[in-house]
């Protein structure tokens, strides 16, 4: 009786937090776990040239676990006035538009009052500069903090003639992901960067340099989740699957099939770039599946999977996130990279995961046969104090899939601890072994 009037309060304060989390994602709340998560691009001018200037533009990545896939960033802005982009090295831009009003045997690269810029592949090897040709992918930094940022050059004429002037900052800053997400503020000017010269002891200010953030916002970029969690445990055969139509679709998938594909069907048209997922109940792309696989004297042993159910989308680079409490104890993953972020004000432990070059580091898509899927096992160690069986303690309180917040079951659904604490005790190997030898001696006995 007691502890089903737990469970039911349990349950509703779960589900207030729930609601809670998901009027923050519609007005838009910051990350907790990542409070200084943005990119920033940095318009250094550095160098005056006749009727224009030199710049660097530099674009970095301070989210901890949210990184730009290929196809890789756009970076729009719109000129003040009537400046063209000269040349350009490390990045192009998309479109030379109407340069019609130049004659020379050089022409501009761009003459566009809103040009796009674009990343050049890692392979190119002509206009190269320092920090570029990432082919448009920016590394989450707590993952690869040096492949975090960009950065590409410019030369900038056609400004404005005003005695010594460096001309206006670019308005209508754009960061494409390539997707939709970001929204940027406008360039503002700020102190100087500094490069630093004769090894460290002269320091080399740039002329002017402006600034503007863009900050992302799932709301912005998604309109259903892109994941969900499931459960299972070893002390219950009844697994937690994902909630129904999490990621939405369950309705029009009747109507329309093109939204989701059954095994067995044709994979029809699926040269475009939007998601084709296979039919399940949860309709999502991605499911993180928690297995709570062994209960140990002194250590407990997760299972955690992730599998792809895009047919058309491998994610490289992947990562996920998990914040449990168990994290604030050691913990030893076998197959992923793995590394503990510490998070102000939360007591939880957080941990992050992603892939290991060359073996797992990429989710390949579904294919007819077989769901992508990438796995590890995790051995945490147990703090006597905090490590409970109990109202679903041993099951992660957040899970993001590449920042983006994961659906979690509701608690009345997670699995029951059977009655009779009995089988549940820790097993030690000689605890195992010794019942087993029981079990032998009285089948021999009989
Ligand atoms: C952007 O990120 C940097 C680095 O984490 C941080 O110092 C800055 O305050 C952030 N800006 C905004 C507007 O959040
Ligand atoms: C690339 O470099 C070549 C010479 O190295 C130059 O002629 C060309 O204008 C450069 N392209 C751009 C887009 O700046
Ligand atoms: C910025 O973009 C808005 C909307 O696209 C446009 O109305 C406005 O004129 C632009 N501002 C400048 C300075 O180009
Ligand atoms: C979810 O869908 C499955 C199969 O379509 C169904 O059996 C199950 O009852 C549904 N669960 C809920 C909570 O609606
Ligand atoms: C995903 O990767 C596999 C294996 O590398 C490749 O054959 C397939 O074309 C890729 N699919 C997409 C959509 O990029
Ligand atoms: C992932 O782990 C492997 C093996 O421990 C290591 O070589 C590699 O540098 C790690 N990758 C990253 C991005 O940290
Ligand atoms: C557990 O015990 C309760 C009450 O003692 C009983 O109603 C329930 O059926 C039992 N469940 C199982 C799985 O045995």
């Amino acid at each position: 009786m007691m502890l089903t009037v737990h469970r039911v309060y349990l349950s509703a304060v779960l589900k207030l937090i729930l609601l809670i989390t998901t009027l923050c994602t519609l007005s838009d709340c910051y990350d907790p776990l990542d409070p200084n998560g943005n990119i920033s691009v940095t318009f250094d001018i550095y160098q005056r040239m006749e009727n224009g200037y030199l710049a660097r533009v530099t674009l970095e990545n301070h989210h901890q676990y949210r990184h730009v896939d290929k196809p890789g960033w756009k970076l729009g802005w719109t000129w003040a006035n009537k400046e063209v982009i000269w040349s350009m090295s490390g990045a192009i831009a998309t479109d030379r538009g109407d340069c019609s009003s130049y004659s020379g045997s050089q022409m501009p690269h761009s003459c566009k009052k809103d040009p796009i810029i674009v990343d050049i592949s890692p392979d190119v090897s002509q206009n190269r500069s320092d920090h570029c040709c990432r082919g448009g992918r920016l590394s989450a930094r707590a993952v690869d903090s040096f492949n975090s940022l960009s950065s590409f050059e410019l030369e900038v004429r056609n400004l404005e003639e005003k005695e010594n002037s460096l001309g206006q900052a670019p308005n209508n800053v754009t960061f494409m992901a390539p997707g939709p997400g970001y929204t940027c503020s406008s360039f503002l000017t700020s102190d100087p960067s500094v490069s630093l010269d004769f090894g460290g002891q002269r320091q080399v200010p740039v002329l002017r340099t402006w600034k503007s953030t863009c900050t992302y916002s799932s709301f912005l970029a998604n309109k259903s989740p892109v994941c969900c969690v499931s459960f299972s445990t070893f002390y219950n055969p009844i697994i937690t699957p994902c909630r129904n139509c999490t990621c939405g679709g369950c309705r029009e998938a009747n109507k329309n099939s093109l939204s989701c594909i059954r095994p067995g069907d044709p994979l029809g048209g699926s040269n475009d770039e939007k998601n084709i997922i296979e039919c399940t109940d949860h309709m999502c792309p991605i499911r993180v599946h928690w297995h709570f696989k062994n209960n140990y004297m002194n250590q407990w042993r997760i299972k955690l999977t992730i599998s792809n159910y895009n047919f058309n989308r491998n994610y490289s680079n992947w990562n996920v996130l998990v914040q449990h409490p168990g994290f604030n104890q050691k913990a030893t993953t076998y197959s992923f990279n793995s590394t503990k972020l510490s998070t102000l004000g939360i007591q939880d432990g957080v941990a992050l995961f992603w892939g290991i070059d060359y073996y797992n580091n990429e989710l390949l898509h579904s294919d007819k046969d077989r769901v992508g899927s990438v796995t590890t096992e995790i051995l945490l160690e147990k703090d006597e104090n905090s490590f409970t069986l109990q109202n679903g303690w041993t099951f992660p309180r957040r899970i993001y899939f590449n920042g983006e917040n994961c659906d979690m079951p509701l608690p009345d659904t997670f699995p029951m601890l059977p009655n009779g604490s009995s089988s549940l005790r820790p097993t030690s190997h000689v605890f195992t072994l010794s019942l087993i030898y029981l079990l032998l001696v009285q089948l021999v006995l009989l």
